[in-house]
């Protein structure tokens, strides 16, 4: 591969989402935080469930072999974070829900980096000078669950480009593209212009993308926005938002939408897409 590449292999974004992970839970100590009889009842229902599915059909040791070859190769191929995401996350986040008041959440999945560059209410996120899309400007305002305009609230902010791709784990990219933090102003609102994202697909070159071929899946997400909202003294919601009409809305292959979390933009006449869309944060 050239450095002007685009492409992404999925060794490329696997190892990238492994690492952005690792740096994420610094001096987190896994298990330690767990307590053994949660280990001992969790794990034993998931193990439970895979010995009741090889039962019921009856798996074959070819087969089995076969499981443990994908599973070698998925930890090699960094693609854990990957994976994990896409067909296990949203479960996690659909349990998170059932406590939770404001607006719908979403999995934040593997391609969150932190700490880009912060920006007032109304701005542009970082793009190159011949970014490719539609000009989108994405418009609203933050309150919490009474009403009150949340001022000085942070829209973290993220989405791939306009062929699918994400800036820190596609090369050829710029750091920090189509990235930023977004503050909002003393009414709450934000006005954030860029571009609209296209449909993502998981990598096909790795084990990742080897299963979903296997299992005549596709490998497809359908566009979206990426975004962790949070202030001082509220919840942060981590979500994603879609755009109506566009493809994979109703067969995500992360199962991550949901109807509440589906724009409608309009087109302006100068050919720019806008798009409200209001988020209640719940105080704590
Ligand atoms: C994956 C990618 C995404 O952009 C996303 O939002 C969720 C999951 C993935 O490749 O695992
Ligand atoms: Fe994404």
């Amino acid at each position: 591969m050239t450095t002007t590449d685009p492409s992404p292999t999925a060794a490329d974004s696997g190892s990238s989402a492994t690492e952005a992970f690792r740096a994420a839970h610094q001096g987190e100590h896994g298990t330690e935080q767990v307590s053994a009889e949660r280990v001992a009842t969790v794990v034993h229902a998931v193990l439970s469930g895979v010995h009741e599915s090889i039962r019921e059909h009856e798996v074959s040791y070819p087969e089995f072999q076969a499981a443990k070859q994908w599973l070698m190769n998925v930890g090699e191929g960094g693609e854990w974070p990957l994976f994990l995401d896409v067909f296990v996350e949203h479960a996690v986040e659909e349990v998170a829900a059932r406590s939770h008041e404001g607006s719908q959440g979403s999995i934040l999945g593997p391609y969150y980096l932190p700490n880009q560059t912060r920006l007032p209410a109304e701005a542009s996120l970082p793009a190159r000078p011949d970014e490719k899309g539609t000009p989108l400007v994405f418009a609203g305002q933050v309150r919490d669950t009474s009403g009150q305009p949340v001022s000085g609230a942070e829209l973290d902010i993220w989405h791939a480009d306009d062929e699918g791709y994400y800036s820190g784990f596609a090369p050829g990219i710029p750091e920090g593209n189509l990235r930023g933090v977004v503050v909002t102003d003393e009414q709450g609102r934000f006005r954030i212009s860029t571009v609209q994202p296209a449909p993502y697909q998981i990598p096909t070159d790795g084990p990742t993308g080897t299963l979903i071929t296997a299992a005549g899946w596709h490998p497809w997400r359908p566009a979206h926005l990426h975004l962790i909202v949070r202030a001082p003294g509220h919840r942060p919601i981590t979500t994603q938002l879609y755009f109506e009409g566009g493809d994979w809305l109703d067969s995500d292959v992360a199962e991550a939408t949901k109807p509440e979390l589906v724009l409608d933009p309009q087109r302006q006449q100068d050919g720019h897409l806008l798009s409200e869309y209001d988020f209640v944060l719940e105080p704590v």
